[in-house]
């Protein structure tokens, strides 16, 4: 429990964390800087905090999204620190970049895109171009696919509803939940009771699971040789939950058609089958509103209260 015989909470950001939350922290008991040499609250969204010197002085860290790997939590929680984050605050967010990442490779929209760009000549010339080469971007639509979901959280779940809808065939695997909780919300998802048997039967597959050691390199090489040819997969959780090398095998056997991920990596740059994005699954004014909102209420129910929620 906070002491709560102090005058002020000073609360370092070390990222942009949106208006609208910080303003929710009351002035008469939080003190907001970017700056600050003994913080007490630390409220974070990407910032790598592995090397980063954490004073003493600090009681609580909030990170303004759902996962934790960017900050020491067993260190924090050994020095009583609770780590707070918010589940569920940028899911809707994060479903939509991955139904628009499942349509850029489904239709081949990223290589359409470059040869469109890389056209010369006049209006004329350009549509004999478009004719000449378009059959090579022919798609494929997605009802009657099958999307394997790996992880049903709150983004998980969000995906499997929006892609029900689409008329997808939709796969889930997850080893933490039960089989009845993860499937009590939709009675359509189908079971995956092994990670191998949702890879062999997807035609895309989807990761939303958070960053861990029972997470890291989760598909691996075995896993790439148990896909279909031509799978498309996403992720938009975490780089090192795939092994790259792995990816790149897949690729070259063509297993993997494309590679869409939030993330950039030196390995993967400039390969044609993989589409990366800057981290851009949370990355929209509501969602960044809802983090900061959910995150600036756990800190005043934990200053003010002492309940620890989602951490
Ligand atoms: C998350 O873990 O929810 C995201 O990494 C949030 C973000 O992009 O800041």
């Amino acid at each position: 429990m906070p002491d709560m015989t102090r005058q002020i909470f000073k609360v370092l950001t070390l990222n942009a964390i949106a208006a609208v939350g910080l303003k929710r922290l009351p002035p008469e008991l939080f003190q907001i800087g970017q700056d600050m040499t003994d913080p007490d609250v630390v409220l974070v969204r990407s910032h790598n905090m592995h090397d980063m010197h954490i004073p003493e002085s600090v009681i609580a860290i909030g990170r303004a999204g759902a996962g934790t790997n960017n900050i020491p939590v067993n260190r924090m929680n050994a020095r009583g620190v609770p780590v707070f984050n918010t589940p569920g605050a940028n899911a809707n967010a994060v479903k939509e970049l991955v139904l628009a990442g499942m349509l850029m490779a489904s239709r081949n929209l990223i290589p359409a895109l470059r040869f469109v760009d890389n056209l010369e000549g006049d209006d004329q010339t350009l549509h004999e171009q478009v004719e000449a080469g378009k059959k090579q971007f022919s798609g494929m639509e997605l009802p009657g696919r099958t999307l394997g979901i790996v992880g049903l959280g709150k983004i998980g779940r969000l995906l499997a509803d929006a892609t029900l809808k689409l008329g997808m065939k939709v796969l889930g695997y997850d080893p933490k939940i039960t089989v009845e909780s993860a499937w009590s919300l939709s009675a359509e998802v189908q079971k995956a009771h092994q990670i191998e048997d949702l890879v062999r039967r997807s035609h895309f597959i989807s990761l939303h699971v958070p960053l861990n050691d029972s997470t890291r390199h989760l598909i691996d090489h075995d896993l790439v040789a148990c896909m279909q040819k031509n799978t498309i997969l996403l992720n938009f959780s975490r780089d090192a939950i795939v092994d790259e090398d792995a990816i790149l095998m897949g690729i070259e056997n063509g297993t993997i058609k494309y590679y869409v991920c939030d993330f950039p990596s030196r390995k993967l740059q400039h390969q044609p089958a993989v589409i990366t994005l800057p981290h851009l699954g949370a990355s929209t004014q509501e969602a960044e509103e809802n983090c900061a909102m959910m995150i600036a209420d756990q800190i005043i129910d934990y200053v003010q209260n002492g309940n620890i929620l989602h951490t």
